[in-house]
């Protein structure tokens, strides 16, 4: 391994070292130029802090979510962060944490851990629709988060809507169109006879939550994310499915229950297409292949087009990322599927890209065909990197980091309401290793290759978080 590559593994690690929370608004530092016409609200959220009032998270998921916004108005950036309020991070700061179970983290003391289900951290989503920001995970239910001060204002359940026992996954995605919110959730309340299922929910404009269908499940599974198109749900069931053994030990304190997940080629993917409109969903059986997110899927006549980051093993999210403090992974392969109406499963790697993830597209396109992807890059022997990839042309662009720079999610922003895809800007909160502090930086989506338009420089750091929202809303100087 080159000197290079360790100091850049070096200098990523301190990127979890724990994130103070900066509750009160602060006006950033901007090298180069805000564009005026860029106004709004970048929402974050993601791991904040692994190590509290005695707890030692054992994997980055079970990190505290810290929510951040960074103000755009007037040439000016405002920020602010605060982690959510969860039973786990009130019982770390009562210096309870060694008493706290995460998915990947067992309480001290073996009595400590039976009979308890992981702790919900808050950390993966922060999605705002309906005039709410949800603060959204896989482990718990969606936390509702004042829009101006990042307070918690307590658990969502869209006012009884969401069933007990049932999950609201934290890729939720917004008809661009019809401003509806999809969403599904893992259920394991349907039956006795069907171990689980996936539960379709849509959250109409005004916040009101209405039963979009359910695909059972004959067991457990793990599913992060999905997609819609104009007339479907869209799932890739991905063999990860939970052991029933080790989960069964799990529930006894023997063993995590992030270490009950086990992927099973053996038993194939499925593909379920959800039709919106509420009828009968259609399964399809596919070569399997492991996968965390989705980009976007579209109707193309007849058939469904699927974009996503595959890999080539399961251990990156298990072995190799519980040494986070250490290394992170290679990141994956983005690839597209191709959905017949007659049931022929077709997919293919895009072009020659590979260490990427968090595939973003222009969400004006949500649901529909778009042209371009941004996506963050990170390798352990290469510098960091935002990626754009032109479908049409299969042209590749990229904004490389030469200082050990870590970036996070790219979030495109239309320089108007009207402009073209990717007539824009890419949003995207990155860790500067050499002065181990965050800065949001802002390029131009058709020049991605030249310097920020404008950096906004914060005097600390944070992880750049797993996933956030643009929205115009912008909240009054406070
Ligand atoms: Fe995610």
């Amino acid at each position: 391994m080159s000197s290079v590559t360790d100091a850049r593994r070096a200098a990523t690690a301190r990127a979890f070292e724990p994130a103070l929370e900066a509750p009160e608004e602060i006006r950033l530092r901007v090298t180069g130029a805000i564009p005026q016409e860029l106004r709004g609200t970048l929402y974050r959220n993601g791991p904040g802090r692994w190590e509290a009032g005695g707890f030692h998270a054992g994997h980055p998921f079970d990190g505290d979510g810290l929510v951040s916004k960074f103000v755009i108005d007037a040439g000016e950036v405002r920020f602010r962060s605060r982690y959510v309020r969860t039973p786990k991070y009130l019982a770390e700061e009562a210096g309870r944490g060694a008493r706290v179970r995460g998915l990947y983290t067992q309480a001290s003391g073996s009595a400590a851990n039976i009979g308890r289900i992981p702790a919900d951290s808050a950390n993966t989503h922060a999605v705002v629709h309906a005039e709410r920001l949800l603060a959204l995970s896989d482990v718990g239910r969606p936390w509702e988060v004042d829009l101006d001060d990042l307070s918690t204002l307590g658990p969502c359940d869209f006012d009884g809507g969401l069933p007990r026992l049932t999950r609201f996954s934290p890729h939720p995605k917004i008809d661009p169109v019809t401003g509806e919110l999809f969403n599904f959730g893992l259920d394991l309340a349907v039956g006795h006879k069907v171990p689980a299922g996936l539960r379709c929910y849509r959250v109409d404009p005004h916040g009101r939550l209405h039963n979009a269908g359910l695909v059972r499940l004959d067991q457990v599974i793990v599913q992060h994310d999905f997609a819609i198109t104009s007339r479907y749900l869209v799932f890739a069931l991905a063999p990860i499915t939970v052991d029933p053994a080790r989960a069964a030990l799990a529930m006894l304190g023997r063993g995590t229950y992030g270490d009950a997940a086990d992927y099973r080629p053996q038993q194939g993917m499925r593909i379920v297409l959800v039709p919106r409109d509420g009828g009968q969903h259609r399964v399809i059986e596919c070569d399997p292949f492991v996968y965390v997110h989705i980009d976007n899927a579209y109707d193309d006549g007849d058939d469904v087009i699927l974009d996503l980051v595959r890999y080539d093993s399961f251990d990156f999210l298990t072995t190799t990322l519980k040494d986070f403090r250490n290394r992170l992974p290679e990141m994956g392969k983005p690839a597209r599927m191709r959905i017949t109406k007659s049931g022929r499963v077709e997919r293919a790697d895009i072009g020659e890209l590979d260490a990427l993830e968090f595939p973003m597209h222009d969400e004006r396109r949500t649901g529909r065909a778009h042209r371009y992807s941004y996506f963050a890059s990170y390798h352990p022997d290469r510098d960091g990197a935002i990626v754009k990839y032109d479908h049409r042309t299969g042209t590749e662009h990229r904004h490389t980091f030469t200082g050990g720079e870590f970036a996070g999610e790219p979030v495109f922003v239309p320089r108007s309401t009207k402009a073209e895809e990717d007539n824009g800007w890419i949003l995207t909160v990155t860790y500067l290793a050499a002065e181990h502090r965050t800065a949001l930086i802002i390029l131009d989506a058709r020049d991605i290759e030249k310097p920020p338009v404008a950096v906004a420089h914060l005097d600390t750091h944070f992880f750049p978080g797993f996933h956030g929202s643009f929205t115009t809303r912008v909240s009054a100087v406070g």
